[in-house]
């Protein structure tokens, strides 16, 4: 029998494709859209839908907002918890995953959100926890600038250590609810948690029952070696951009060494690679996909301007004939290096026409061919699973959906390679089922 993988999706609430013939029509604002696919996903039985979010709209494409808002490229974009919540309260089985910046969150808010989505979600909730590596998003909440890479982990680490506080403030067992003495509470399982950080303070306990998984499941994307190491620590699922299949053997070597350094079992942590199949009935019609998709007219600003806003970096200054000269960002450096290939000699323009598929060759033909593909590929890097994303520049539609789950995943399943049931209740037990 082959070794199964998991499947996850990467989405942000926001718009879907509203202008070319499949489009559904852009206006997915009371959630609907999002309750649909992932009511798809658990039937094709996903481990996880995982909810983007960034918070402010960029303007570093070309300086202006231009670019993003005609083109509505990370924005507008709605708040993932509540989004997070309908679709808890709308499938039974899917995990359901938020992203929640450090940033944005004082980090009592943060962990009463999380445990009260992980009761509504009855222990489906997992936090992408994030820094946010944006200027303009730190600006949105009354910084001058964003704090250095450095720092963001630092306040990261001890965020988290407080979060798990705060929950742990509550024992599983302290909600009795006992006819017999009245009590609902047993108060002596409550108790504060008097947490005095460098950069945290809180005193606790929290004002919420602890939920089914106590604390929700943690979903990290660390790209830098010290995002990284904080992933490693921390998380039960790790999402990463693909860079090629070494690339990505050797991601997942170098966070499952850190985890094992830091005395955790690497197998804790299921680390999913972002890919962006693109199908068709045949070979021939999935490559026209692919061709038409590089070939819009837009396509080179649409995906310059996706990568200038997460890396802080304006690319309508490179020359898309030339090789890019070495760039570093306080941004999301990880992402960076994953585009830019350092010293791979391609240029701008090849760097961009390679982003289609998101970072993985042979990910294009029929759902026959892209099975192979996908199941080699984990063959060769030994784990954890994929995390499908729509290709780059397009906006989602729910014929891609039901391409990747009516399509896809069915001839996954028959070969053994990904869940064909749900059998745990929460998403960390799904999680580590396999
Ligand atoms: C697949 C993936 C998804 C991410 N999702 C988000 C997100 O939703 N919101 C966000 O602010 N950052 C997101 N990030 C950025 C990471 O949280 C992190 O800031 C980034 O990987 C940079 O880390 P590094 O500085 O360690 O390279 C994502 C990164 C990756 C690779």
């Amino acid at each position: 029998m082959p070794k199964p993988f998991h499947l996850g999706w990467f989405v942000n609430f926001a718009a879907d494709e509203w202008n070319a013939p499949f489009a559904h029509g852009g206006y997915p604002w009371d959630g609907q859209f999002y309750v649909d696919m992932a009511k798809a996903m658990e039937r094709a039985c996903f481990d996880y839908i995982m909810l983007e979010d960034t918070l402010m709209i960029s303007e570093v494409y070309g300086g202006t907002n231009g670019a993003y808002l005609r083109n509505a490229i990370q924005g507008p974009k709605g708040d993932p918890s509540p989004m997070a919540t309908l679709i808890a309260s709308q499938t039974t089985k899917l995990g359901v995953v938020a992203t929640l910046s450090t940033m944005a969150y004082p980090p009592f808010m943060l962990a009463r959100l999380c445990s009260t989505i992980d009761s509504i979600a009855k222990g489906r909730f997992g936090w992408n926890i994030v820094t946010s590596g944006e200027e303009l998003a730190a600006q949105n909440f009354g910084l001058d600038h964003l704090p250095e890479r450095q720092d963001r982990y630092a306040m990261a680490d001890e965020y988290v250590a407080l979060c798990k506080a705060l929950w742990a403030s509550w024992d599983k067992d302290a909600v009795i609810r006992d006819r017999e003495t009245g009590a609902y509470v047993d108060a002596t399982k409550v108790r504060p948690v008097h947490f005095e950080g460098k950069y945290f303070k809180s005193r606790g306990p929290l004002n919420c029952v602890p939920s089914p998984q106590h604390r929700p499941a943690f979903v990290q994307a660390g790209g830098s070696p010290r995002g990284r190491q904080f992933a490693a620590e921390t998380a039960d699922s790790i999402i990463a951009p693909s860079s090629g299949v070494a690339g990505i053997k050797a991601y997942r070597d170098d966070v499952r060494a850190r985890a094992a350094a830091a005395g955790r079992d690497p197998d804790e942590i299921k680390v999913l690679f972002v890919v962006a199949p693109i199908l068709g009935e045949t070979d021939e019609e999935a490559f026209a996909k692919f061709e038409r998709i590089r070939n819009s007219p837009h396509y080179i600003e649409r995906a310059l301007a996706g990568i200038s806003a997460i890396t802080d970096i304006d690319f309508s200054k490179f020359d898309l004939d030339k090789e890019l000269p070495h760039l570093t960002t306080n941004g999301e450096q990880g992402s960076l290096d994953a585009f830019a290939r350092w010293g791979s000699g391609k240029t701008l323009r090849e760097l961009v026409m390679d982003q289609v598929s998101r970072g993985i060759d042979g990910l294009v033909g029929t759902p026959e061919r892209v099975a192979d593909r996908l199941q080699e590929v984990m063959e060769e890097v030994g784990g954890d699973g994929y995390l499908i994303t729509r290709p780059y520049t397009t906006h989602i539609n729910r014929r891609y959906i039901n391409e990747i789950c009516e399509g896809l995943v069915p001839i996954l399943q028959k070969r053994g390679l990904t869940r064909t049931e749900y059998t745990k209740s929460t998403l960390r037990e799904t999680l580590r089922e396999f």
